[in-house]
């Protein structure tokens, strides 16, 4: 099968598209044929190395143990394991595969019991490689345990995380505030989102207001920035470590201290999740916002482009087969 394959970390340039073997499913699992993938930015910090040593003790701590990257997916049940019960051959599935990755290929084996659901009703394979945005998202809300008529400040609303997070704080019922450039203020109301605020043209730490919750959902502000907007019990997130780590530091300061100020929550994945994201997408309450879609065979340049970090939700990667049967209009 084809498959895009990096055997040392770098830029795009080290992606090589192989045929390697397909892989063949265990007792317990299944075998995705691919449809649709995504490069997101987890995919880039893993293709450069990432920094934090327990994250490369994981990937590899000199060269790549994981050839394949790629988390989300979205495809049909190709074959299934001696003990798969829950899924059938020909199946409509999708996913993400957050431990393993190995997306970016034209077959991906899942465990039955991992982050795969059969896929949403009304939607296309390209519209449902959402859930790893989705999914960091509602780890941030859950934990503010965000509910109905509570206030939230999501700064960077535009990226992957961001577009998931108003539509899932709206789905809690909370009152949401969105900070985006200018070129995004439409994109966000139709959302959900109650305001948007254009950081190009305003300092939107200055506005006279506090929020239950503020989210910088793609790590470019700081808690200090920030306090100025937290009510009383507000508590302040990121998506990234942020300068010196100063987002897990302020963390363990404020369990240590009991403040609850900040949190920096580490996602758990399970199927719960994606039984969880599939129901709001079936709600009509989430969907993705698809930025570009390119070729498997274009994936290099997809990886330079969300690495410019100007991505407007999620960047597809359609996987054409090549073993597909070739229909004659005629
Ligand atoms: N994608 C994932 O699943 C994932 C998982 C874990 C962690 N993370 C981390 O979480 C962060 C966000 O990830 P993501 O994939 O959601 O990001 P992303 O899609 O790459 O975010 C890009 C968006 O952010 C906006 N942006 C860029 N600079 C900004 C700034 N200074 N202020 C406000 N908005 C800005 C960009 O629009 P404008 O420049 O026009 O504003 C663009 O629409 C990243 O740091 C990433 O490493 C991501």
């Amino acid at each position: 099968m084809k498959a895009v394959v990096y055997t040392r970390y770098g830029s795009p340039d080290v992606l090589e598209i192989r045929q390697v073997p397909k892989p063949e499913p265990q007792a317990n699992e299944v075998l995705v044929r691919v449809h649709a993938t995504t490069v997101s930015r987890t995919d880039c910090g893993m293709l450069r190395g990432h920094p934090a040593l327990f994250v490369r003790l994981t990937m590899g701590l000199l060269r790549p143990k994981r050839p394949v990257l790629g988390m989300d997916f979205a495809g049909t049940i190709e074959a299934v394991g001696s003990g798969v019960t829950s899924f059938k051959l020909g199946e409509r599935v999708f996913g993400m595969s957050p431990e393993n990755f190995g997306a970016h290929a034209e077959y991906l084996c899942m465990p039955e019991e991992g982050t795969i659901a059969a896929m949403p009703l009304g939607f296309d394979f390209d519209e449902a490689v959402i859930c790893e945005g989705a999914w960091y998202a509602d780890t941030y809300l859950k934990n503010f345990e965000l509910s109905r008529g509570q206030k939230i400040l999501i700064y960077g609303a535009s990226g992957a995380i961001g577009t998931a997070a108003v539509q899932l704080a709206k789905s809690y019922g909370a009152e949401v505030t969105a900070v985006v450039a200018t070129r995004h203020l439409d994109l966000v109301k139709s959302l959900g989102a109650d305001r948007a605020i254009d950081y190009t043209a305003e300092d939107f730490t200055r506005i006279d207001e506090t929020f239950d919750c503020v989210l910088d959902a793609v790590g470019k502000t700081t808690f200090f920035r920030c306090r100025k907007l937290l009510g009383p019990r507000g508590v302040f997130s990121a998506t990234d470590l942020g300068p010196w780590w100063q987002n897990v530091l302020l963390s363990s300061w404020s369990s240590i201290t009991r403040s609850n100020r900040v949190a920096f929550p580490m996602p758990k994945s399970s199927g719960a999740v994606i039984d969880f994201l599939k129901a709001r997408m079936e709600a009509r309450e989430l969907h993705g916002v698809v930025d570009r879609r390119y070729p498997l065979d274009s994936i290099a340049d997809a990886y330079r482009y969300v690495e410019t970090a100007q991505k407007t939700g999620i960047v597809v990667i359609q996987v054409a087969h090549t073993d597909e049967p070739f229909f004659d209009a005629d």
